[in-house]
């Protein structure tokens, strides 16, 4: 695993915005693998101003989301369906026809997560995710297990995930229980993984990602197998 220390968030999301152009620039049909949460939001602007500054083309690109609640509307202001459109559909040139999220209004789940592993299969699989970490190692949602799930799948949100993300809904009551998540094989299918961490609080889970035992109980720290992964955190995250 390629390790990348910034001193500074702002740092952080410029170094992983080159990261995600070079991609871009070299092969202009792309298929990127997306993630939410507060960390990626500096490259969505990053990415967003090196579209409108530099004309960084996103028209050929294609996007798979690494997961959205469930059951959730699109429409719902904190789904994960709302976010990308808000921080970085709506900026760039993206054809919406090419960016794709789990359904988390789907009636039939269980055939929606075999329909969005299809269409991953069916676009070539990702030539680079980003990936953003939980306090507890999970990646996407693929939370700490016994056993972690190959496919495209529902998954039990934890506790301390749900906790975690209360702060985008109006109480933790309103957080749902439940997720759909891309499972391992995409994940690690990829090409290229970039994953970012920012913040004193997810200073445990980036340690063991770099150096503690290879574990499904910290999903993240199955990244030092992959062949071509790169872990940028900031000076906030950890000391070393
Ligand atoms: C959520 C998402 C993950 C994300 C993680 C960290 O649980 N499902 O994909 O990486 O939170 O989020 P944040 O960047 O807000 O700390």
């Amino acid at each position: 695993m390629q390790i990348i220390k910034t001193t500074d968030y702002q740092e952080l999301s410029s170094i992983a915005a080159q990261m995600v152009a070079s991609q871009i620039r070299g092969k202009p049909n792309s298929v990127l693998g997306l993630a939410t949460g507060s960390t990626p939001l500096g490259l969505y602007s990053q990415l967003t101003d090196m579209h409108r500054e530099a004309g960084l083309d996103f028209s050929q690109v294609v996007t798979f989301n690494l997961d959205e609640y469930y059951p959730i509307a699109p429409s719902d202001p904190a789904s994960y369906s709302c976010y990308m459109e808000k921080n970085f559909f709506q900026h760039v040139n993206v054809q919406r026809s090419r960016c794709h999220l789990p359904n988390g209004a789907a009636a039939d789940v269980q055939q929606a997560c075999r329909d969005y592993e299809e269409e991953i299969d069916r676009a070539g699989g990702i030539d680079l995710q980003i990936l953003g970490i939980g306090a507890n190692g999970h990646i996407g949602f693929n939370e700490p297990s016994e056993r972690l799930q190959i496919a495209t799948h529902l998954v039990p949100l934890t506790e301390a995930t749900r906790m975690a993300n209360s702060r985008f809904f109006a109480s933790l009551d309103a957080v749902p229980r439940q997720a759909i998540s891309v499972g391992m094989a995409a994940i690690f299918r990829a090409r290229q993984i970039l994953l970012l961490a920012s913040g004193e609080s997810k200073g445990e889970a980036v340690r063991e990602t770099v150096s503690g035992v290879i574990t499904t109980r910290i999903p993240a720290t199955l990244l030092q197998v992959h062949p071509n992964a790169t872990l940028i955190f900031d000076a906030a995250t950890i000391s070393f």
